[in-house]
């Protein structure tokens, strides 16, 4: 007797070692494969687990993917999300919400990244924290839902994402303290945040009128969701907020903070605040040029036109640059050896008390 090589037979064989493959690529490795979990693996809690479903829902996982791989070195936006994934990280999830395409930043690590309030704004509207942002508005989820949907964001990271979290919340609370005594011992309070080394730092650009306009432009595009389009510290996201972002039209504030005070707040973030980390965004240029520019803010940095923002305008302008500056601007370097250039009440008008402005007559004579 021999095989007939009928339909029958071919197609009943096809299908045998198809199911064959199938069953020793996934079967046999889905059986075989039980990893222990992971050092941060942690199950979900019962409110964690409703923001999941509101997260499947609402088709999150369309754009942000929850793993990193170790080729993936700028998954979420530079260096957030810089553990690699391990299998043992997703053991307590029934289905995984990997995702495939990144239109959004990867979110496998996500919590403690951002406080709630961010989270807050950002879902309200993402423009309002993120200008040009292409995410669409979630402010049609009800309250209790976007806490819960806040819960499950702010676990992802698991146990490494608890302890980032549970780290910001202690500071928001040290800082709301400070802020709910006086401004003045808000201001205070953030200072000490700074090394002493980076707060005698001076602007390292030089105060020209390009270095101005390419600091507005950078804070039109990135800051009047917070920061308002006046610098006043009330554009529309900031109804969420405690503390209030920046009032830079608030001279106290110009004259409490350094520009290396700046330099730091933006390179990292205000930690308890929700002033975000720009050093992923934002070159060392970028960010200098922008400090000059807020400088201007009190004097009609935002609200004059384009061609009248000058150095002049800023409110520690140094006259001793020259008109604009060119090649006489010595770089950073510490302030205290000339505590009167540093003055700011030597540039603003009218003049505040005189002990306020001792030794602003130096900067008179050029
Ligand atoms: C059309 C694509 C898209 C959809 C759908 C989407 N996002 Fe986004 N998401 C983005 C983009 C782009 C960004 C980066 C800009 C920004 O911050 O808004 C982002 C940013 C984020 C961030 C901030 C990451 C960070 O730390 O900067 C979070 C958190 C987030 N999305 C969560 C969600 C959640 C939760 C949903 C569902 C309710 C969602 N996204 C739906 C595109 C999307
Ligand atoms: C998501 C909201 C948000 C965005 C966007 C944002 N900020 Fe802030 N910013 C804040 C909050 C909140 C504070 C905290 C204010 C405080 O603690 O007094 C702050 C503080 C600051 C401070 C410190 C002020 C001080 O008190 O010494 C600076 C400087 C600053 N922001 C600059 C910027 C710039 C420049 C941008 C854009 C590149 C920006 N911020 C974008 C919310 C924001």
């Amino acid at each position: 007797m021999h095989l007939r090589m009928s339909f029958g037979t071919v197609f009943a064989g096809a299908v045998l070692m198809v199911m064959t493959s199938v069953f020793m690529t996934v079967g046999l490795s889905s059986l075989s494969f039980q990893p222990a979990p992971s050092d941060i693996a942690r199950p979900l809690t019962a409110q964690e687990a409703r923001g999941r479903q509101i997260y499947i829902s609402n088709g999150c996982v369309y754009c942000h993917t929850q793993y990193v791989r170790p080729q993936d070195w700028n998954a979420a936006g530079g260096g957030k999300a810089s553990r690699v994934a391990q299998a043992g990280d997703y053991v307590f999830l029934q289905t995984m919400l990997l995702g495939s395409e990144r239109t959004g930043p990867d979110l496998s690590q996500e919590g403690g990244i951002h406080p709630d309030d961010w989270h807050k704004a950002h879902f309200k509207n993402p423009r309002y924290t993120s200008p040009q942002s292409i995410m669409p508005q979630f402010s049609f989820i009800k309250d209790q839902e976007l806490d819960d949907l806040i819960a499950y964001v702010q676990s992802l990271g698991g146990k490494a994402a608890d302890a980032r979290v549970s780290q910001m919340r202690a500071q928001q609370d040290e800082v709301l303290k400070g802020w709910y005594t006086s401004y003045e011992t808000h201001l205070a309070q953030i200072k000490e945040m700074v090394p002493p080394t980076w707060r005698d730092l001076k602007s390292a650009m030089t105060p020209t009128t390009r270095s101005l306009l390419h600091g507005k432009q950078i804070f039109l595009s990135n800051c009047v969701g917070c920061h308002g389009q006046n610098g006043n510290g009330r554009g529309p996201a900031s109804s969420s907020m405690k503390p209030d972002p920046a009032d830079f039209t608030r001279v106290e504030l110009q004259v409490s903070a350094s520009d290396g005070q700046f330099y730091q707040y933006l390179l990292f973030g205000l930690p308890g605040t929700s002033m975000p980390a720009w050093g992923d965004f934002l070159t060392v240029n970028d960010i200098w040029d922008t400090i000059n520019f807020l400088r201007t803010i009190p004097k009609g940095g935002l609200t004059l036109p384009d061609s009248e923002l000058k150095p002049e305008m800023m409110l520690n302008y140094d006259p001793r640059y020259g008109g604009e500056g060119a090649g006489k601007y010595p770089g950073p370097q510490p302030s205290n050896p000339d505590k009167a250039l540093d003055n700011p009440y030597c540039y603003i008008t009218p003049a505040a008390s005189a002990t306020q402005t001792a030794g602003c007559e130096k900067l008179v004579q050029k």
